[in-house]
């Protein structure tokens, strides 16, 4: 599946996301990613913003990004770190991995981005050992119908053009629950301290379940 690349995206996001990690999005990062142990594949790693938080009883990361730039970025960052990880090109709706083979997955501000939602969380689902969990953290649709109707409009004349893919108007919640997920490890979560329009925002953040 070709994907469209967004270079100027990759130039300009890691500063922006560097200017938040201290005003709430690091905490964030670390909260999220603090309970993780085994083997943990990290899907759209950007410029590797989430290296720092793995616990030690993460002892393999395996991470795919696919723009050259952040990949770059991000492998420096786990060498930066004394972090052995391994940064890949690939997409989360084509992993190159086999069924099972890992004990979680990391996604956070991505699955707004993948071109194809539905094949990527069936690729995260057929990877993710049975009981394994989706570490999340996303932006997803507003619950009001007139406003995810807006959010539509938006996401096709603006916001996925300028803002490397980004969608605004994704049930994700939904998504993963169709995908086989259990969701109950899930929490709305408001933002504050992202940029608008993801300040106003519900997110989702906690962890999807591939049942047992
Ligand atoms: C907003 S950035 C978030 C980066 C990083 N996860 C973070 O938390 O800072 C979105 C990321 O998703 C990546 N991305 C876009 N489409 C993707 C796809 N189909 N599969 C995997 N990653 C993708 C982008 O290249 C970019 O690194």
């Amino acid at each position: 599946m070709a994907r469209r690349s967004h270079r100027l995206f990759a130039r300009w996001y890691p500063k922006a996301a560097e200017s938040i990690e201290d005003r709430g999005l690091g905490a964030q990062r670390a909260r999220l990613l603090a309970g993780l142990s085994g083997r943990v594949l990290e899907v759209g790693c950007g410029h590797g913003a989430n290296f720092t938080h793995y616990p030690e009883a993460v002892t393999d990361l395996v991470a795919v990004e696919p723009e050259e730039a952040l990949r770059d970025l991000a492998a420096a960052r786990a060498e930066e770190l004394g972090r052995k990880a391994v940064v890949l090109e690939g997409q989360a709706e084509k992993l190159s991995f086999e069924n099972d083979s890992f004990d979680a997955v990391v996604a956070t501000l991505v699955l707004c981005s993948v071109e194809d939602q539905g094949r990527a969380l069936a690729e995260i689902h057929r990877v993710l050992k049975p009981g394994g969990r989706l570490v999340l953290l996303e932006h997803v649709a507003s619950a009001n119908r007139n406003i995810r109707a807006l959010e539509y409009l938006f996401d096709v004349v603006f916001w996925s053009h300028v803002f490397g893919g980004c969608h605004t108007s994704r049930d994700t919640g939904a998504n993963l629950a169709a995908a086989g997920f259990d969701t109950s490890g899930l929490e709305p979560q408001r933002l504050p301290f992202l940029p608008y329009p993801l300040k106003v925002s519900p997110h989702l953040a906690g962890e999807a379940r591939k049942p047992a």
